[in-house]
């Protein structure tokens, strides 16, 4: 896979080649480029944002700018991801669904936004998605290309030690869209706090079932919107119980 970045705060971007992300481009399983927008800029001034038609407060990124760099950057192929809080909301459904593509091209907002033509334009030729991490609003898109490109290579093959860990984690399809409940390692008793002893009993009949009825119990008090999600036969007699 390979990812691009187009944005006016390259370095905020470094992350990228830290840690997990940066190990999975040294063994090659991804490719990444980071790209100043003011490199299509060609005023004294590198201005890349104007004033909003219809007036209001703050700028609008110049779609001149963006269009000549959206031109530069994408190719056959690519899928451009614009975050955005008015966007569609990013999960991990569309975290698997992005571990698919072959060439993920990220377009950074800031201030009001970038001109609704250059979206317009580019989904003329490519796909295009307007995505929101959550509903809250941040300075730009920067932060938000950190974590989609973070639960997206985390799944492609390879570049987790372990892939049982992708499969177990909360909202994956093992979990049946349920939370994942507590982990425990040792010592035994800590600050007197002992672990379950189902957890030290060896019955792993017993350790699954209580495990189910901790993600439910977690699920049911912090994501009751979960619960309410499930399909009518993913629960058993026993589940409703709990
Ligand atoms: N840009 C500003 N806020 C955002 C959000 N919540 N998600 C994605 N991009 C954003």
């Amino acid at each position: 896979m390979r990812i691009d970045v187009v944005t006016i705060f390259p370095e905020y971007l470094d992350p990228l080649r830290a840690a997990l992300l940066g190990r999975a481009i040294d063994r090659g399983l991804i490719e990444v480029g980071v790209h100043d927008l003011r490199g299509w800029t060609h005023d004294v001034h590198r201005a890349v944002d104007d004033a909003p038609y219809g007036g209001g407060p703050g700028m609008v990124m110049k779609p001149q700018i963006w269009g000549a760099a959206l031109d530069d950057v994408c190719a056959e192929g690519s899928r451009l991801v614009v975050p955005t809080p008015a966007g569609r909301p990013f999960d991990q459904a569309l975290a698997h669904a992005y571990a698919e593509e072959e060439h993920l091209v990220f377009a950074c907002g800031r201030y009001e936004g970038i001109d609704q033509r250059v979206i317009d334009d580019a989904a003329r030729r490519m796909p295009v998605d307007e995505v929101s991490i959550g509903d809250y609003v941040l300075v730009g898109g920067e932060a938000a290309v950190l974590v989609m490109v973070e639960a997206v290579v985390r799944l492609l093959p390879g570049v987790l030690g372990n892939p049982a860990s992708a499969e177990q984690d909360s909202f994956s399809a093992f979990s049946g869209g349920l939370l994942e409940g507590p982990s425990y390692t040792r010592p035994e008793v800590w600050r007197d706090m002992a672990v379950p002893d189902v957890l030290r009993s060896g019955n792993h009949a017993l350790i699954d079932r209580w495990r189910r009825d901790e993600s439910l119990e977690r699920t049911a008090l912090r994501r009751p919107d979960l619960i309410a999600a499930l399909p009518e036969d993913s629960l058993d007699a026993h589940d409703r119980a709990v």
